[in-house]
């Protein structure tokens, strides 16, 4: 394409293949699951043979959208409202999840929301909803489903494990981010609340891991992608010299939710081209 850099290489081919279905009989959950990454994930999880339950908070229409792609590709699927730092809309999704598919093996934590702003200029209802959504949402997803995995116990057929929790975190739970305190507040919060979380429950056989994605094409980072000039400045943070697509994330989903990956629990798995590599350095220091 004539308006793409000479660096980004979006348009190289990006692993395909038929998907495995190692998820098959389980039952997940994906927050946010009406756009982006939640999107991404929750479509990913069907392929691979989970029945999933896409909650979205403010639209309805692209949640059902998501849930019926999942049903053509021949899993169950349903759209459920909740906003996940309500403990009691996140109480009623998980009751309706038992009544609807009789558990959870699988919870997505992966709603999140950025409301940006200088330190000097930024209000506290900016940073509360981002924490509370973000962080707060997170800890009350994960403290219903381990409800549920610790009841239910392993189901061997189904699992070597008796349930899986992924945490959707973000580059910035390690690279500071200005402008963002919030925001990056929220995700190093998140990767140390899900790795006590792991170090707690792993005696259960409760698997929980983060997936901390980079700069995926989606709507919250529009800006960073949108124009070409944003596009090249966003190459001098990739190493892999592409934007990451949602499926970039959701295949690697797929695959720590299931028991090929049944070793890892407490891990913080980047998913973001290079961009935690420093790039910087790649010429100086
Ligand atoms: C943010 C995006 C950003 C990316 C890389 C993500 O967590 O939500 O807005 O582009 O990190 O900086």
């Amino acid at each position: 394409m004539a308006d793409r850099p000479s660096n980004d290489r979006s348009a190289v081919t990006q692993p395909h293949g038929e998907p495995v279905r190692r998820l098959t009989g389980q039952k997940a959950l994906v927050t946010g699951g009406s756009s982006g990454i939640g999107e991404g994930i929750a479509i990913e999880l069907g392929k691979a043979g989970a029945d999933v339950v896409v909650n979205y908070l403010g639209n309805r229409e692209a949640a059902e959208a998501v849930a019926q792609t999942i049903i053509d590709n021949g899993s169950k699927a349903y759209a459920h409202r909740a906003d996940v730092s309500d403990e009691s809309n996140v109480q009623e999704m998980f009751d309706r999840m038992r009544r609807e598919f009789g558990t959870i093996d699988i919870l997505v934590c992966n709603a999140g929301i950025q409301k940006d702003a200088g330190l000097l200029d930024m209000t506290i209802d900016q940073w509360r909803a981002v924490l509370d959504v973000n962080l707060t949402g997170q800890f009350l997803c994960a403290r219903e489903a381990i409800r549920e995995f610790k009841r239910r116990g392993v189901v061997e057929e189904v699992s070597c494990a008796a349930g899986k929790i992924i945490s959707i975190s973000s580059v910035h739970d390690i690279i500071p981010w200005a402008g963002h305190v919030n925001y990056a507040a929220s995700k190093g919060g998140v990767k140390l609340l899900m790795q006590s979380i792991a170090q707690e429950v792993a005696p259960d056989r409760i698997r929980v891991n983060c997936l901390s994605p980079g700069a995926i094409r989606t709507p919250i980072n529009r800006q960073a992608w949108e124009s070409q000039e944003a596009r090249d400045a966003l190459m001098t943070l990739i190493p892999y010299n592409r934007i990451g697509e949602v499926d970039d994330v959701g295949r690697v989903a797929a695959w720590i939710a299931s028991d090929d990956a049944d070793y890892i629990t407490g891990a913080v798995l980047y998913v973001d081209g290079g961009m935690t590599l420093y790039p910087g350095f790649e010429t100086g220091g």
